[in-house]
């Protein structure tokens, strides 16, 4: 009976303790508003890395995205075990537009983003293979990109080919969706994410390397640039700036050229060191 009653307590402790638990996110990325704060899409090559100590409450992501204030496309991976009960890396697709039915979500899990027919990828789909510090790096390419017809986004999938200049029409969000995203987004970004509650161990982010290890096998994402408001790759100054909220855990390396005009890349990602053992 007592066993009981403390085994009853411990859970309703747990759950209190979890329910009260503030949850956390950081981010280590780089955004820009380009010289206009005007853009219609955003690009990146984006290296993909099983992330295996993400626990249940916790997510790991790396994603692109299209800013206009509160309103937000993007798409990316992520390790997500309480929405998808695995710990796969997963292509995940999101859009929010404000509150109420504008909430938006991830997926196809309210309606919004529209799926094309025919696409090789579907969005929660699992990546496979991933980067393997011996066998060599993996990568996901996507192009989120204003439509110059319809005005609508869409989202492409370029490193499987395809009918459309060797890319795939995975899906777009239609423009009815938003207020500000009608016209242009104001800022674009590249950004490595974690979100993880504050008593639980925050997860690794990237290969879990730190981005001073470079070429060493540090998270990257390579080939990003933006579109300008003629859909042509902007070739200007990105000024970007890093995002970086924890960076003795997760950080970014600086931002690169990548060799074409326009093209960048930068390292990122990174753990938190193990917490000190306490003194005795
Ligand atoms: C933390 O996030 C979880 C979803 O993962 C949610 O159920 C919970 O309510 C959040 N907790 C707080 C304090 O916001
Ligand atoms: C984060 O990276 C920058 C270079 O990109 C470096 O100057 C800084 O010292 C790093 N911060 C930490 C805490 O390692």
């Amino acid at each position: 009976m007592a066993s009981k009653i403390v085994l009853v307590s411990a859970i309703i402790l747990f759950v209190l303790n979890h329910a009260l638990a503030e949850n956390k996110t950081e981010l280590a990325g780089y955004r820009s508003k380009g010289q206009l704060g005007k853009w219609h899409g955003v690009r990146a090559k984006i290296n993909v890395w099983p992330i295996n100590d993400v626990l249940y409450l916790s997510r790991s992501s790396a994603y692109i995205a299209v800013h206009n204030g509160a309103e937000q496309i993007a798409a990316g991976v992520h390790v997500y075990p309480e929405m998808y009960k695995d710990y796969n890396l997963r292509f995940f697709t999101y859009w929010t537009a404000g509150d109420g039915a504008k909430r938006g979500c991830y997926n196809l899990d309210c309606p919004g983003f529209v799926l094309a027919d025919g696409t090789n990828l579907h969005p929660g789909n699992s990546l496979y293979p991933l980067s393997d510090i011996f066998l060599g790096m993996r990568y996901i390419t996507l192009r989120i990109k204003k439509d110059e017809n319809t005005g609508d986004w869409s989202l492409y999938r370029e490193d499987k080919g395809g009918p459309i200049g060797g890319m795939t029409l995975v899906g777009w969000w239609p423009k009815t969706l938003f207020n500000g995203l009608v016209d242009s987004g104001n800022e674009i970004e590249w950004t490595g994410s974690v979100f993880y509650p504050s008593d639980e161990t925050p997860p690794t982010m990237g290969s879990s390397l730190f981005p001073k290890m470079l070429e060493g096998g540090a998270a990257h994402f390579y080939d990003c640039y933006g579109f300008d408001t003629a859909g042509s790759i902007y070739k200007d100054d990105y000024q970007p700036y890093p995002v970086v909220t924890k960076p003795e855990c997760y950080n970014v390396s600086l931002w690169y050229d990548t060799g074409s005009p326009g093209y960048k890349h930068f390292f990122y990602g990174g753990r938190c060191p193990d917490p000190e053992p306490p003194s005795v």
